[in-house]
């Protein structure tokens, strides 16, 4: 099946976060719409292997923070390539309270509170429905995940409902590339690096380091 179709899909991104007994965690997603509009309820899709995901199940609250162009782009390194289960990731962030949910404080396009209704089981993601409880308006511009791709350059990683596993053998007879060129992929997010790499070398998308690339 081609599955080009699927990528014109669009999309926004998102901080979703929750309380793990008390210690902010969350994850970035960018899968999240919205279901009903009288007292609206919206939808997100979690993989089951993410911390969040477990987090949510239990405190069954979880706050949306809508990413904006003008966001601090390490958000999606933090919390889109990094697990909360050993770290937390607002360490260091400022962040409020806000009906038991952490509220992360800086550049959005706004906030949305939210109470876990139920869950439908999709294989390797659940789908979580919940009800909106308050929202907190910002005026930032809504960053899509087309922006994300072209000016972040940045990828998808393995448990994304939308992640796309990089072709082995990228180099198609129809577009040679220079025998001398090397390419590399970074195995955390996928980000391909022409050209070689230094020994102190981090990826640029989730800060891996040197020994997370593969030749490809
Ligand atoms: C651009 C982007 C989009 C993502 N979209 C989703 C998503 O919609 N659902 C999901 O479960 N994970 C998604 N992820 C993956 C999680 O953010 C990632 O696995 C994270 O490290 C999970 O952290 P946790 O284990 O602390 O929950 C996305 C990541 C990125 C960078």
């Amino acid at each position: 099946m081609d599955i080009n179709a699927l990528r014109q899909i669009t999309y926004g991104l998102y901080v979703v976060g929750t309380s793990d007994n008390g210690r902010p965690t969350g994850c970035i997603i960018n899968t999240c719409f919205q279901v009903t509009s009288e007292n609206p309820i919206v939808a997100i899709s979690m993989n089951k292997n993410n911390y969040t995901h477990d987090a949510i199940l239990r405190h069954r609250r979880f706050s949306l923070a809508i990413l904006a162009e003008e966001s601090d782009a390490s958000l999606i390194t933090t919390f889109g390539f990094q697990c909360g289960r050993d770290r937390n990731k607002y360490e260091g962030r400022d962040y409020s309270w806000q009906h038991d949910t952490p509220v992360l404080k800086g550049k959005f396009a706004g906030h949305i509170i939210c109470e876990l209704l139920h869950v439908a089981d999709n294989e390797t993601h659940d789908v979580f429905f919940a009800r909106v409880i308050d929202t907190l308006p910002d005026d930032g511009t809504p960053m899509t995940y087309a922006y994300y791709h072209q000016v972040i350059k940045g990828r998808a990683p393995k448990n994304a409902p939308t992640y796309v596993a990089e072709p082995e053998t990228p180099n198609t007879p129809e577009t040679p590339r220079p025998q001398s060129t090397k390419r590399y992929v970074c195995e955390v997010c996928g980000y391909i690096h022409e050209g070689e790499l230094t020994d102190d070398f981090k990826c640029p998308v989730c800060q891996a380091p040197r020994s997370c690339f593969k030749e490809i």
